[in-house]
């Protein structure tokens, strides 16, 4: 961003060039000698050594407190992990960032989520051109239009206004709307119905239309390229829904918006010019919930409660580019999901939001993670040396609780946790919220000090039983607090992890923005569909269980 701008380290606009791997430099050698020193050292002991830990392992930013004192961490880990991240040039990195250098080398382009949320006098130059003056005027075109549907200006092709607004749309084109929408549904209008039609499964289009007056519906099609197989299979599916109920092709044009890059495949579509809502390739699609494919959130919530979305991310987003690393939040969280994932060895995250509305937000979280960083080379190329991204899953506590918990807590597997809870409940009952953020509160104590078998017996337990009730404990986790879940916290929420996931993929070294292993699953699916449609039964060339079970298929089909 264009204002103290900091020198250009050219060596580090793209990852590191012509690094040793990774576990070979010396800032990882100190962690691992550290890590060993360590050995199996339990949380109890760290907190009975610092009877302060709990309030000195914090930071606090945007609305959001961090408590990251349940990790097997001491003031020397840390230490160790802000050196690493020093070395591996991060703020470097994290610069040419914000500055809108072409940091997705493979795809040669800039990554620039974080100008979606700038202020309108800001200056972020790609290829020549200052990109702020655009973002704002989508997301006035988005104001107005999300206006119009909300009031009932808007009219339908017979008049009606809109009651029922559907997002098609996949991926960053689905995850975001989604979770977004559902996160802030207190905040959504009453009467607006909102659907989401992502799968090519026709079922999920039958029932996300199932009994609505098409009269009344409007259809966003999300799809930055406008070429995904998924999407554009279920928008002709939905044209074809409309134009059977109001049996007019002039309806497309007050039934279908789209959000997108590519104007000309839109065009192709038949819809207007007018009624599309650009996005730019600087855009990733896992971080575009803000942009104008944030447009059925705009539409649900209104554009003051949308720009204090926008506000909300800003806000981390200057944390995360002007705070010291070593109280920076985003970096911290990634900092420590690289010190469980590969020093402790744990595989996975679970997400435990105790928000209903948050329902979402694992799923979310599992594109924004694993599309970034699951990858096996560095983006120069080399095999990575360490493992990449941990497996992203959770669900809402405290459903939760009562399903995984038991192996989070006894399990043979180390698990690190994030939960995530707020002071105030969106639908205050009579102590229920106590309820709720004291199993909180409970969970992550549990996991962290466990019960050990001289408690159990203190107790009384059956001697035969004690091995079985034994929670060993010492499971690390981060808590995140905020005051109630508003558009502002959400914002800063979702731009906390994408920073941290940011922070993890530099140091690994890899190029956390394109995602090519997705493609060979979907070049094989054309080439199968052709196949399965081909009735003449000629050769199949797959290897044997495919070509099995395709003909087998189409056999069943016929039945
Ligand atoms: O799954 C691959 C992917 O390219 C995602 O990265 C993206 O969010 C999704 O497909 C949808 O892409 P589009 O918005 O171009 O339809």
């Amino acid at each position: 961003m264009n204002r103290a701008e900091p020198p250009r380290s050219p060596g580090l606009l793209h990852p590191r060039p012509s690094a040793p791997p990774l576990t070979q430099l010396p800032a990882w050698q100190a962690l691992v000698d550290h890590h060993r020193m360590m050995g199996s050292r339990h949380l109890r002991q760290f907190f009975a050594d610092d009877p302060q830990r709990g309030e000195r392992l914090q930071v606090e930013a945007a609305g959001l407190y961090f408590d990251f004192s349940k990790n097997r961490v001491t003031d020397e880990t840390l230490a160790l992990l802000v050196d690493l991240a020093e070395h591996c040039g991060l703020r470097e990195r994290r610069d040419a960032m914000f500055r809108g250098d072409p940091i997705n080398a493979t795809e040669k382009r800039a990554v620039l989520h974080t100008a979606l949320r700038a202020p309108a006098d800001e200056r972020i130059v790609v290829d020549g051109v200052n990109v702020v003056p655009e973002v704002h005027a989508v997301l006035d075109r988005m104001a107005d239009f999300a206006e119009r549907i909300r009031s009932g200006e808007w009219r339908g092709h017979t008049g009606k206004p809109i009651r029922n607004v559907i997002n098609i749309g996949i991926g960053g084109s689905d995850l975001g709307p989604v979770m977004d929408c559902e996160a802030l549904h207190p905040y959504s209008k009453i009467g607006l119905h909102l659907g989401f039609v992502s799968n090519i499964d026709p079922s999920d289009l039958v029932e996300a239309t199932r009994g609505l007056d098409a009269a009344e519906t409007l259809f966003i099609i999300c799809s930055k390229s406008f070429r995904t197989f998924d999407t554009l299979t279920n928008a002709h599916a939905a044209r074809a829904w409309s134009l059977a109920q109001l049996g007019d092709e002039r309806a497309i044009a007050s039934h279908f918006v789209a959000v997108s890059t590519n104007a000309e495949a839109v065009a192709a579509f038949g819809i207007d010019a007018a009624h599309m809502f650009a996005l730019w390739d600087w855009v990733g699609g896992r971080y575009s919930m803000d942009s104008a494919i944030g447009l059925i959130s705009m539409v649900a919530v209104g554009p003051e409660h949308f720009r204090a979305m926008l506000s909300g991310f800003r806000a981390m987003d200057e944390h995360f580019h002007r705070t010291p690393l070593a109280r920076n939040m985003p970096v911290l969280l990634g900092l420590l999901a690289i010190w469980n994932n590969n020093f402790l060895g744990a595989e996975t995250l679970a997400v435990l939001p105790y928000d209903h509305y948050l329902k979402r937000f694992p799923a979310y979280l599992q594109q924004l993670t694993m599309e970034s960083n699951g990858k096996h080379v560095t983006a120069t190329g080399q095999a990575v040396s360490t493992s990449t991204s941990p497996i992203v899953w959770g669900e809402p506590g405290t459903n939760g609780q009562h399903s995984f918990f038991q192996l989070l807590h006894q399990g043979t597997r180390l698990v690190a946790c994030d939960f995530i809870g707020f002071s105030h409940s969106q639908n205050p009952q009579a102590g229920q919220h106590d309820l709720l953020m004291a199993n909180l509160f409970a969970q992550s104590e549990a996991l962290a000090f466990g019960k050990t078998a001289q408690a159990l017996m203190a107790e009384g337990v059956d001697e035969a039983q004690v091995a079985q009730r034994v929670c060993e404990g010492n499971r690390p986790s981060n808590t995140l607090l905020a005051e109630r879940l508003t558009p502002y916290t959400l914002g800063a929420l979702v731009a906390l992890y994408e920073h941290s996931v940011f922070t993890q993929g530099v140091i690994w070294n890899i190029d956390s923005f394109d995602q090519w292993g997705v493609e060979l699953g979907k070049v094989l699916a054309q080439r199968i569909v052709t196949e399965l449609a081909d009735n003449s039964h000629g050769p199949l060339t797959h290897d044997s269980s495919t070509n099995t079970l395709m003909r087998r298929y189409q056999r069943q089909r016929k039945e």
